[in-house]
């Protein structure tokens, strides 16, 4: 049977258009969409499939995988031997950065901010595994500051550093990089003889965006909820200012409204980085439902969005969600004591 929304053929010409941006490969695509039966059935809700970008590959795996393509050909038209880079003390993006460069030959400098704790577990542990030289900073300043010294220091000792912090594609490659990932989507649910109602994804913005682009360029009609795991940015004038930049690059004439973005930020909890309840909840239903391990940091927080979502009514079991799985499970074991059984009484 054939249904009357875009046939992946027609998805070519999107492709194409990307195709000229230069790239690295590095992430293992398309990724597999499968469904979530038992997910489903347990929330007696409506057909769920989980995008498994937790499985692009390299060093774990992760959505920021699929954003190094497009950055990391731009720091390769450079020939550095170093990649020096900035990020948090527990960034999935650090840990796929370092295992990007290593494939590619680099070696990497990354300069996170907060203290080396006593313990060292989760990204750190694997930044630490995969060969990174690791410095730490107490702020902002003093990470900027640091890069700025270790890329003189490379350059003295004969090296040559490329700051990524410094590399301007960050926001739009993600953004590309998620028109993709909604084709494989579409593609995956047109072979299932269905279309999405709704796209669930943890979203700071850029990611986002690229799910919106494509739901444009495509007129497939489902909604993009993104779940925010940050009081940092305002989502939606974030992603809508993200995904025209990134129009603009694609030379397409698209304008994304601020209105048009839907970004729940109720799931945020106590803060970027702090388990919520919710999201540990809806961590183990996953874990136990289907045998997939999320996060509680962000994507443990956008399942509890989606779960909240089908508790409140908003779907029928007629409803096809996606949840795209961004990745980010290193963080279950910084978090260790929240899966004993101590911690699970009436769970
Ligand atoms: C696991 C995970 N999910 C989602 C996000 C947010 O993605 P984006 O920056 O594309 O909005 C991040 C970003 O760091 C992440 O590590």
């Amino acid at each position: 049977m054939m249904l009357h929304h875009p046939t992946p053929s027609n998805f070519q010409w999107i492709r194409d258009r990307i195709a000229q941006v230069p790239r690295v490969k590095i992430a293992i695509t398309p990724t597999p969409l499968e469904e979530a039966p038992n997910l489903s059935k347990a929330l007696g809700g409506p057909r769920i499939f989980i995008k498994r970008d937790d499985l692009t590959g390299v060093a774990l795996g992760g959505n920021k995988l699929r954003n190094l393509e497009f950055r990391l050909a731009r720091t390769m038209a450079e020939s550095p031997d170093t990649v020096i880079v900035g990020l948090d003390l527990q960034s999935n993006s650090a840990r796929q950065t370092v295992g990007a460069c290593n494939k590619l030959g680099l070696r990497t400098i990354l300069v996170l901010e907060g203290r080396r704790p006593d313990v060292v577990q989760g990204n750190l542990l694997m930044d630490y595994l995969l060969g990174a030289e690791v410095h730490f900073a107490e702020t902002r300043d003093e990470q900027r500051r640091l890069l700025d010294t270790l890329a003189e220091q490379c350059r003295s000792a004969g090296g040559r550093p490329h700051i990524l912090n410094d590399n301007p594609m960050f926001d739009v490659a993600s953004a590309l990089a998620y028109i993709e990932t909604t084709l494989e989507i579409l593609d995956g649910l047109d072979a299932a003889e269905t279309r999405p109602t709704a796209l669930y994804m943890s979203s700071s913005g850029k990611g986002q965006a690229g799910i919106v682009l494509a739901r444009r360029l495509t007129n497939a009609g489902f909604q993009m909820q993104g779940i925010t795991a940050t009081d940092e940015f305002h989502v939606p004038s974030r992603t809508a200012a993200i995904a025209n930049e990134t129009a603009a690059t694609l030379g397409l004439d698209i304008v994304i409204a601020e209105e048009e973005i839907h970004n729940d930020d109720r799931f945020v909890g106590a803060g970027y980085g702090i388990p919520s309840d919710e999201a540990i909840e809806a961590t183990r239903l996953f874990a136990r439902t289907e045998g997939v391990i999320l996060d509680p940091i962000y994507t443990g927080k956008a399942a509890a969005g989606m779960i909240r979502h089908i508790r409140e009514g908003r779907y029928t079991k007629d409803d096809v969600l996606v949840f795209v799985h961004t990745g980010g499970n290193p963080a279950v074991f910084s978090w260790n004591q929240l899966w004993l059984p101590e911690a699970n009484q009436g769970a």
